[in-house]
């Protein structure tokens, strides 16, 4: 596995030529790195799911770089889908359609949609570009694990990965949480996952209600079941703050606890040796850093990590849904 730190337009072309010949780059988007592969060549894509161990029924996103490659993909754009590609593309939104047939079902987990988006990262948009085909890219973490947001994040999960042949890095991605997921191939418009595009942008865009999908309907994201996105070190998501603040004074002796909180809350318990404080200054800081918290924590081999449940609006809403995967626990 090759990493190329601040990549050229050289280093770009190569990677290119990379994904033309069959092969699988991971690549910064703007919410968290993808693991990529040409959409049009199944046996390069059936390498991401065994890179990933990702089970073949839970589908690709593929990644696009203009709206002609839009056509080459999706076998229709209807009126929804039009509005919410004018308001948020390039962007952290990903939209499900009906697919075009020249796309395998190793992609899409021989569903008949295809779920497409097109990064604002310049990165990614110059890799598809020049690679001339879309691109099938999930989040490049182990499945079931924290998405990278970071270098160390893809080096962690895939250091002896023989099958990745290059990482494009670039930073720390700029927004930290995955895209919005939505479908709009049935009646109403349904929010698939939870991501960096708000419910009530969606809704402003479109101007209907959307529904939330869940698990206890037919599971059409798997990005929605349960225990996903989860650390190792259990996890203990608080609604309360005085009931956390009662559960750290019980066990703070005890235990190494990590605990991810606002800046301004928990100040008063800086100076406790005992407990690893992950603090965050606003809710699109927690969103940018959450699974690097997460990942640290991790590795720090703590015995907890407590969490208290943010504000139910905007963002909010995305990272409550990611700390109630994570959790083990909720209080
Ligand atoms: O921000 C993101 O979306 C990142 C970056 C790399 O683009 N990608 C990402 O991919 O998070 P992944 O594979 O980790 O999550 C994709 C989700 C999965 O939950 C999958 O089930 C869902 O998209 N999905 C893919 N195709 C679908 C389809 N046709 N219908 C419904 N859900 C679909
Ligand atoms: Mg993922």
């Amino acid at each position: 596995m090759r990493v190329i730190d601040r990549p050229s337009i050289k280093d770009i072309e190569f990677c290119a030529e990379v994904i033309k010949s069959g092969g699988v780059v991971v690549f910064p988007t703007e919410t968290v790195y993808g693991i990529g592969a040409n959409a049009f060549d199944p046996d390069a894509c059936r390498k991401i799911f065994k890179i990933k161990k990702r089970p073949f029924r839970n589908p690709l996103i593929v990644h696009i770089c203009d709206l002609d490659m839009l056509h080459r993909v999706v076998a229709h754009v209807e009126e929804r889908a039009k509005k919410l590609i004018e308001k948020f593309w390039p962007g952290p939104l990903t939209i499900v359609f009906e697919k075009k047939r020249d796309i395998p079902g190793i992609v899409t987990a021989n569903l008949k949609t295809v779920a497409v988006r097109f990064p604002s990262d310049k990165i990614a948009q110059r890799l598809i570009k020049a690679a001339g085909v879309p691109i099938a890219a999930p989040s490049a973490n182990v499945s079931g694990y924290v998405s990278p947001t970071d270098k160390t994040h893809i080096i962690d999960d895939f250091k002896n990965e023989r099958l990745v042949d290059v990482v494009l890095f670039r930073g720390k991605t700029k927004l930290g949480l995955e895209s919005t997921i939505v479908d709009v191939t049935q009646k109403k418009p349904v929010i698939l996952r939870l991501g960096s595009v708000t419910v009530e942008e969606i809704e402003k865009t479109l101007k209907v209600k959307v529904e939330i999908g869940t698990t206890d309907k037919q599971v059409l994201a798997p990005g929605m079941l349960k225990r996903h996105y989860s650390p190792c070190v259990p996890l203990y998501l608080f609604e309360d703050k005085d009931n956390l603040l009662r559960f750290i004074l019980k066990n703070k002796d005890t235990k190494r606890i990590g605990l991810i909180a606002e800046e301004k809350l928990f100040s008063f318990l800086n100076d406790c040796s005992s407990i690893v404080i992950k603090k965050y200054k606003n809710i699109a800081h927690l969103a940018k850093n959450l699974y690097r918290f997460m990942r640290e924590m991790d590795n720090m081999r703590l015995d907890l990590i407590l969490a208290l449940r943010v504000k139910e609006s905007g963002l909010g809403r995305a990272i409550n849904d990611r700390l109630c995967r994570a959790a083990k626990r909720i209080y």
